[in-house]
């Protein structure tokens, strides 16, 4: 029986009593699934169309694209914005190696910047000086769902610079009453399973433009005219459309998107709350933020042992994001020392749970366990990880 209070069913393959992140799952979900398969029609068809608009609808913006994941999406919004071979795409130093293999599949060369310690995005003054001649966009990505500083969109708007948002991690967020989707040229979401607007897979671009959405769309299948002409491609397309099926799903969990933004505002003001300042820096309670995940950036434990203690009592935490200057692909001739507060965040910081269906006495039973992990932890944080 599915709910939207309470711990849900678990499967018996699940092992943690908390996970770090998992989607609030409407109650439509099984009756719009049923509906699909009564239907008999799983391909990109009505249900792909209700569920952009309906996103269109939840970002303020004109048009919205699905796609088979946030990946796909911000492939394919590269390849409508004509990024190619001896463009710069200036990216954040911490995010998934997705947002950056996504200017690399369409030749461009991602320039990795520094973060800031504030919200953990796109520093505007490493941005200023990353701009060159050949820089044709900039990637802000929400991290944990945390909306980029302002100054980063102002530059850009000022220096003439695409903006492709990746907002995989940042559904409802909002900067300065504005929705995250809308601040720049083009915006990418992810529907993975476990992000704030969980599907299982997905992905979706929106955009304000006329000419880059159609372009999108026109690329996103086999790049024919449709109809009769369907298998007339007039180039290669990327095959990159969503199911009805995960369609119909994403219908049914935009209607618990509020309620999801809701509990884990919660959580977040609990955990700031009850988490204690001698042991962790605890995260900025920014704005529009909607919380994907909690990050805290622990002072003298070792995250590697933290995470590994919880994990014995049920409690899954999750590790940064290795910085992209340190994964083989863009590891380059970068030097760690040149990114000290990607530094800092990769050598400190632990996600706690921040499922929407947390309720206080499991936050309080969290923290616990946590304070009891770091007093045992003997490692140096600052040793971690040095390589
Ligand atoms: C910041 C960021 N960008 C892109 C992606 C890629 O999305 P997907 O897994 O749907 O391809 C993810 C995560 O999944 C992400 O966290």
């Amino acid at each position: 029986m599915l709910k939207t209070k309470g711990r849900p069913a678990r499967s018996k393959r699940t092992t943690m009593r908390y996970r770090a992140t998992e989607p609030l799952i409407s109650p439509k979900v099984l009756e719009n699934i049923r509906r699909v398969l009564e239907e008999r029609y799983l391909s990109p068809g009505r249900w792909v169309r209700t569920f952009e608009e309906r996103w269109a609808a939840v970002c303020g913006v004109t048009y919205a694209v699905a796609t088979s994941s946030g990946t796909a999406a911000l492939h394919l919004a590269m390849r409508a914005a004509g990024i190619g071979p001896g463009d710069e795409v200036i990216v954040p130093a911490v995010t998934c190696p997705d947002t950056l293999n996504a200017v690399t599949f369409v030749g461009g060369t991602p320039v990795i910047v520094d973060i800031e310690p504030l919200r953990f995005g796109l520093d505007p003054a490493r941005v200023q000086e990353a701009i060159s001649k050949r820089t044709k966009a900039v990637v802000p990505v929400h991290l944990y769902g945390c909306p980029v500083s302002p100054q980063v969109f102002e530059l850009c708007s000022a220096r003439g610079l695409l903006v492709i948002e990746d907002a995989a991690e940042a559904h409802g967020a909002q900067l300065d009453g504005r929705m995250v989707g809308s601040l720049g040229t083009m915006c990418c979401f992810s529907f993975r399973g476990d992000k704030v607007l969980g599907v299982g897979t997905g992905g979706m671009i929106t955009t304000n433009n006329p000419q880059l959405a159609q372009r999108a769309r026109y690329m996103l299948g086999m790049a024919s005219p449709g109809g009769f002409d369907r298998y007339q491609s007039t180039e290669m397309g990327f095959s990159y459309e969503l199911s009805n099926v995960h369609a119909a799903i994403g219908v049914a969990q935009i209607d618990v998107l509020e309620e999801t933004l809701r509990a884990k505002r919660q959580i977040a003001r609990w955990y700031d709350e009850l988490l204690p300042e001698d042991a962790l820096d605890k995260p900025a309670m920014i704005p529009g933020h909607v919380w994907w995940r909690y990050a805290v950036l622990l002072k003298t434990a070792n995250p590697r042992e933290v995470h590994a203690q919880l994990i014995d009592v049920g409690i899954e935490t999750m590790p940064p994001f290795t910085p992209m200057y340190r994964i083989p692909m863009y590891r380059g001739g970068h030097r760690p020392s040149d990114f000290p507060i990607t530094e800092d965040l990769y050598r400190r910081s632990l996600a706690l749970p921040i499922s929407p269906y947390l309720e206080r006495p499991q936050v309080e039973e969290i923290v616990n366990a946590l304070q009891q992990a770091v007093k045992t932890s003997r490692g140096d944080a600052l040793e971690l990880r040095k390589q």
